[in-house]
C-alpha cells in the first residue's frame, strides 16, 4: 500500500464511529428462548454439519499469461482473456459513461440527501458542546433529473465565465453536489483537482497553485478555511460553494467571485452552452495524495483509467443493479470511494449520502432517539476501511461481554458455530442452522447497519483476518477486499464474494494484469517455491498517466513496454498463491540492507514483537552503516507496572520506570522470546532498546489515522534516541 494508505479514515468523522449504544441491550433477553438454543446447538449441528462437508474443489481464479514489459511472472483473471476497457459499448469517458447510464436508467432514484429536521447542542461534562442531529427522510433525486442538474451545471460553470481550459478544484466532504460538479465539469471536458478536506494549510495552497486552478468549489464549512489563506491562492477567481442548511456564508473574500452552487445551476438553466466532451485519453482527474513525507503528489487519472476500474469491478460484484442502494460516506476525494460511487452510476443503483458521524443510531452527532444514516436508507452495499470495521468490532464485542452470563455464551457459541461453517465454504454456509442462529443473535447486530447489506467493500488498507471473520459472521455478507492504489485508479485485486480464505487481496481485475518481478537484492524470487513472489506490478487500462508536473517521479515508477502498456511499480512485494490470488507479504522501502549484506524485513519484526505482552507499539530501526538493529518500544504501561509492582521495583513516575535499566532488560528478554518463537534471525533481534514512556498517536503525527507507524515522522523526532542507542 502507498503512504496514503491512512488517509481515508484521515477524516476527523471517521474515527469517532459510535456503534455499541445499546443495540444489543434487548438481545436474548428471553431465558426461555435460550435454552431453546443450547439444546438446538447442540443437536442440530451433529445432523447438519456431516451434510454440508462435501469434498471442496479450489477454484481457479486467476491464470498465468504472458505479457510484455519486464520479465517476471504474469497473472490475469480467470474471466477474460482480453482486458475489460469500458462497461458498454460506447462508454468511453466518463461524460459518455454518466449521459448513457442517465438515459438507461432515467426512472429510477440516483441520488438521495436527508433532510435536516432540528439540529441541538448539548454540553458535555467538560463544557464542550456537541452538535446533535435530527435528520429525517432521504429526499431523492432519479436519474433523469440529476443529468438535467448536471447539464445545468455544466452550462452555469461557462456562463460564470470559468475558461474550460483552466481546471476546477474539488474541496469538500463527501455530498451529492459533490458528484453533480464532477460530472458537470466532464461535460466541459474540465480536468477536475481533488483535494482531501483534512489536508493541511501548505498542501492546499501547493495543490492549488501548482495546477494553477481558477474555479474552487468547497462546502460553505470549508470555504472559511479557503478564505483564511486567500492571500496564497493567486490563480483562482471564482468560489462556487454548496449550501448547506443555516451556515452563514461571508462571500466577500479577496478580489474572488463568490457564487452559491444553485446561482450557478440557475445561470446554465437559463442559458445552456453546448457541451464539449473529452475523449478516453483526456485527464478527468487530478487527485492529490497525502504522503507522509513532503508536499502531495497529484495523480492524473484520463476518463479511460476510471471508466476501466468501474467496468472491472462491475464484473466482479456478483448481481449488482438498480435495486442496489449505497451508503456513501467516506472521502470522495479518495479514490477508493469514486470508483466504488462510479460504479454504482454504471449499475444505476441509488446513492444516498450520510456521514461517518451520522451513520448509526448511536452514531455521535445522531440526537438520541432518532435514526442514523445506516437505518434510514437500509442500504444492500456499503464501502469500509479496516480501521472502521475494527471499530464495529470492538464495539459488538464490548457491548456482549459487558452482559455478561448467558448472553455471553450464546453469543460465543452461535460465532463459533457460523465460524467453523463458513470456513467450511460461503456457499455451504447456508441451511437451517444459519436462519436459526441469525434469528436469535446476528439479526439485532445487522440491524445497526440496516439488516440489508448483502456485499461490503473494503479497501484502502490490509483488512485483519479476524476482522474479516467477523463481520462475516456478524453482519452475514462477503467481503470484497480491494487491493489497488490511487496510481492505479483503484483498480488492481479485489478479493471474489465466494472465497472464504482471508489475508489476501484476490486475483487480478480483469481491467489489468498483475506481475511479479524478481528483487534480488531484497531476496523475493519469481522462482521462489512453493510460490513466485517479487516486486507487485501492475499493467492495464487502469494506470494512470503519470504525476502532474513530476516526470521525475514518473519516470521511477512507470514504464511503459514494446506493446505500449503502461506498467506501475508499486514497491509492495506479494506473492501468487496457485489459485492465482495475490497476497501482499512486504513493502520494499521497508527493507534495509546491514552492514553485513543481511536485510531486515523491518514490518515483519516489527509484527513477530508485538505479540510480546509488553509492546504497545515499537518500531524497529535498522541502518547499512551497522551491522545490527535497535528498536524504540512504547510499553503497555499496565504490564509494565504491574511487572514492577509484583518484581518489587519502585519508581516515582512512569517516565523513570521507562528509564530503568531492570524494566528495559525485562522487556528485551520478552521481545527476544517472541522474537525466537517467529523464528527471526539473530540479526533480526533488536541488540539495544529504549522504552518510550509517551504513546504515538494519530494527533501526535506519528502513526497514521490507521496505527500504521510514520516511519520518517518517528525517525525524525527521535534522532537523538536513536543515536544513542548506537552510540
Ligand atoms: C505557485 O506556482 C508558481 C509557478 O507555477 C511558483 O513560482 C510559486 O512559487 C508558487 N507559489 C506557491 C505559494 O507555492
Ligand atoms: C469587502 O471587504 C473589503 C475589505 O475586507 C471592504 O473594504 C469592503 O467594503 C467589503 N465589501 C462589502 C460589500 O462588504
Ligand atoms: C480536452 O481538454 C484538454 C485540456 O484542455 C485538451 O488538451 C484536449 O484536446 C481536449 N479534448 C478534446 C476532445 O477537445
Amino acid at each position: 500500500m502507498d503512504d496514503s494508505e491512512g488517509s481515508l479514515v484521515n477524516t476527523p468523522t471517521a474515527e469517532e464511529i459510535a456503534v455499541g449504544g445499546g443495540f444489543l441491550s434487548s438481545l436474548m433477553e428471553d431465558k426461555y428462548s435460550a435454552a431453546v438454543a443450547v439444546i438446538f446447538a447442540i443437536a442440530v449441528p451433529l445432523v447438519l454439519s456431516s451434510m454440508f462437508l462435501g469434498k471442496k474443489k479450489v477454484k481457479q481464479r486467476g491464470v498465468p499469461v504472458e505479457v510484455g514489459g519486464e520479465a517476471g511472472f504474469t497473472m490475469r483473471n480467470v474471466r477474460s482473456s482480453k482486458l475489460v476497457e469500458v462497461p458498454w459499448e460506447g462508454a468511453t469517458t466518463m461524460a459518455a459513461l454518466f449521459e448513457q447510464s442517465c438515459k438507461k436508467h432515467s426512472h429510477y432514484r440516483f441520488l438521495g440527501t436527508r433532510k435536516l429536521v432540528e439540529r441541538d447542542f448539548v454540553t458535555g461534562n467538560d463544557g464542550r458542546k456537541f452538535e446533535k442531529l435530527h435528520l429525517g427522510e432521504f429526499q431523492w433525486e432519479t436519474y433523469g433529473q440529476i443529468f438535467e442538474r448536471v447539464c445545468n451545471f455544466a452550462s452555469g460553470l461557462i456562463r460564470l465565465g470559468h475558461d474550460p481550459d483552466t481546471r476546477i478544484a474539488i474541496f469538500s466532504d463527501t455530498r451529492a453536489e459533490w458528484f453533480i460538479a464532477f460530472e458537470g465539469c466532464f461535460r466541459q471536458n474540465i480536468t477536475v483537482v481533488t483535494i482531501y478536506a483534512s489536508l493541511g494549510d501548505d498542501a492546499l495552497i501547493h495543490s492549488l497553485n501548482e495546477t494553477a486552478v481558477s474555479t474552487l468549489i468547497c462546502d460553505s464549512k470549508l470555504l472559511k478555511k479557503v478564505a483564511s489563506v486567500s492571500s496564497s491562492l493567486k490563480t483562482v477567481k471564482n468560489v462556487i460553494y454548496f449550501e448547506s442548511d443555516n451556515t452563514e456564508v461571508s462571500t466577500n473574500i479577496s478580489d474572488w467571485k463568490v457564487s452559491a452552487f444553485s446561482e450557478v445551476e440557475k445561470l446554465g438553466q437559463a442559458s445552456p452552452a453546448p457541451a464539449r466532451f473529452p475523449i478516453k485519453k483526456d485527464v478527468a482527474v487530478i487527485m492529490y495524495t497525502s504522503g507522509s513525507t513532503g508536499l502531495p503528489k497529484g495523480v492524473m487519472m484520463t476518463h479511460g483509467n476510471v471508466v476501466a476500474t468501474a467496468a472491472a469491478v462491475m464484473t466482479v460484484v456478483p448481481g449488482l443493479s438498480p435495486s442496489d442502494v449505497y451508503l456513501a460516506y467516506l472521502p470522495l476525494a479518495h479514490i477508493f470511494e469514486l470508483a466504488a460511487e462510479t460504479v454504482m452510476m454504471t449499475a444505476g443503483a441509488s446513492i444516498g449520502y450520510g456521514s461517518a458521524l451520522t451513520l448509526t443510531d448511536s452514531s455521535n452527532k445522531i440526537k438520541k432517539g432518532t435514526k442514523g444514516d445506516a437505518s434510514v436508507l437500509k442500504p444492500t452495499l456499503l464501502a469500509s476501511v479496516p480501521a472502521i470495521l475494527d471499530r464495529v468490532r470492538d464495539g459488538v464485542l464490548k457491548n456482549v461481554e459487558g452482559k455478561g452470563g448467558l448472553t455471553t455464551k450464546l453469543f460465543n457459541l452461535a460465532y463459533k458455530r457460523r465460524l467453523t461453517s463458513i470456513e467450511g465454504s460461503w456457499l455451504g454456509a447456508w441451511g437451517v442452522e444459519k436462519v436459526f442462529w441469525d434469528a436469535i443473535v446476528f439479526k439485532k447486530i445487522r440491524s445497526i447497519l440496516g439488516g440489508d447489506i448483502r456485499f461490503m467493500l473494503c479497501g484502502g488498507a490490509p483488512l485483519a483476518a479476524d476482522t474479516q471473520r467477523f463481520i462475516n459472521v456478524c453482519i452475514g455478507t462477503p467481503i470484497g477486499q480491494g487491493y489497488g492504489l490511487t496510481e492505479t485508479c483503484a483498480g488492481a485485486a479485489f478479493s471474489e464474494f465466494d472465497d472464504p480464505s482471508v489475508g489476501r487481496v484476490g486475483p487480478p481485475l480483469p481491467c489489468g494484469y498483475i506481475k511479479l518481478v524478481s528483487w534480488d537484492e531484497g531476496g523475493y524470487l519469481t522462482s521462489d517455491k512453493p510460490m513466485p513472489r517479487g516486486e507487485v506490478v501492475i499493467g492495464g487500462h487502469s494506470v494512470t498517466a503519470g504525476y502532474f508536473n513530476n516526470e521525475e517521479k514518473t519516470n521511477e515508477a512507470y514504464k511503459v513496454d514494446e506493446t505500449g502498456m503502461r506498467w506501475f511499480y508499486t514497491g509492495d512485494i506479494g506473492r501468487f498463491h496457485p489459485d492465482g490470488c495475490l497476497e501482499i507479504i512486504d513493502r520494499k522501502k521497508d527493507i534495509v540492507k546491514l552492514q553485513h549484506g543481511e536485510y531486515i524485513s523491518l514490518g515483519k519484526v516489527e509484527a513477530a514483537l508485538a505479540s510480546s505482552k509488553y509492546v504497545e507499539n515499537v518500531m524497529l530501526h535498522a541502518d547499512p552503516f551497522h551491522s545490527y538493529c535497535v528498536a524504540l518500544v512504547v510499553p503497555a504501561p499496565q504490564v509494565l507496572e504491574q511487572w514492577a509492582k509484583s518484581n518489587g521495583v519502585s519508581y516515582s513516575d512512569y517516565a523513570e520506570l521507562c528509564a530503568k535499566k531492570e524494566a528495559v532488560s525485562e522487556v528485551q528478554q520478552s521481545l527476544s522470546k517472541v522474537g525466537k518463537e517467529a523464528k527471526l534471525d539473530k540479526f533480526e533481534l533488536p541488540a539495544k532498546i529504549k522504552l518510550m514512556p509517551e504513546a504515538w498517536t494519530p494527533e501526535s503525527g506519528l502513526v497514521t489515522a490507521a496505527l500504521k507507524l510514520k516511519r520518517e515522522q518517528l525517525k525524525a523526532k527521535f534522532k537523538d534516541d536513536l543515536q544513542k542507542l548506537y552510540g
